[in-house]
């Protein structure tokens, strides 16, 4: 994979905060351990997973890397620049770690040994990814027209656990969702992964023009699965 996307996404930072879905609550609940007061996010982004673990009335830490990405968390949580491998978060002050769609990005052993640092014995490790329903219709077009990676058609045969830095035993669910949305919003999605990102301006263009010829005319619904996996330390 190419390095300079781990870091690309704050020149579409605009676009990630308005375009990028959520994640259900339940698929949160699901990964917090019983009782979970205090929670690090980790590649917290703009804060999508920030502010539903915020409004379930957690106490948030949200470590970013990149200015303008950490910018735009919500100021309710303490946010905190740093990495995965270098965490400015005390020992074991954490009930749970939870990565929304960054975990692929980490040096996985140097990203476990800060995570088991600053969890509590007993807490969790809860890894979250966002990927298209392409079953049928538009979004299987449109997962094919652009080569997407993160749909569910590519993950739902696997059982293989999202990494093999840790013995622990895994558990995993999928939680349905939907986005409303129109083109613009999902040309700027588009626009707001690495791989569009780092491509030169003229081939952007054509690639995210190929995308409203896809996707329907009007408003409509982005189907949507959080595909949830956690471990407890
Ligand atoms: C696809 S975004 C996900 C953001 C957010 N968690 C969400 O769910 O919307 C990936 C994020 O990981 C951050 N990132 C990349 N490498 C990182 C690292 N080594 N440590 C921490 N964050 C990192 C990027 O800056 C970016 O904000």
């Amino acid at each position: 994979m190419d390095p300079r996307r781990a870091l690309s996404f704050g020149a579409a930072a605009e676009a990630y905060a308005a375009a990028r879905p959520t994640y259900p609550v339940d698929a949160l609940r699901f990964v917090l351990p019983p009782g979970a007061r205090r929670v690090l996010d980790l590649g917290a982004g703009t804060g999508k997973l920030t502010s539903v673990l915020l409004d379930l009335g957690l106490e948030v830490v949200a470590v970013e890397p990149d200015d303008a990405m950490r910018t735009l968390i919500d100021p309710r949580a303490e946010v905190l620049e740093g990495t995965a491998e270098d965490v400015p978060v005390e020992d074991g002050s954490v009930d749970a770690v939870v990565v929304g769609q960054a975990w692929h990005w980490f040096d996985e052993q140097a990203a476990l040994a800060s995570v088991r640092r600053v969890v509590r014995p007993g807490g969790t490790l809860g890894l979250l990814w966002n990927v298209l329903d392409d079953s049928d219709g538009w979004p299987l077009d449109l997962a094919d027209h652009i080569g997407m990676e993160d749909r569910l058609s590519l993950v739902n045969d696997t059982e293989e656990q999202p990494t093999d830095a840790t013995s622990g035993r895994w558990q995993r669910q999928l939680f349905r969702h939907a986005q409303h949305a129109d083109a613009d919003l999902v040309v700027s999605n588009l626009a707001s992964r690495s791989i569009v990102i780092v491509m030169p301006d003229a081939e952007r263009t054509v690639h995210l023009d190929k995308v409203r010829s896809v996707v329907p005319d009007g408003e409509f619904d982005i189907p949507w699965v959080t595909d949830a996996w956690v471990t407890t330390l």
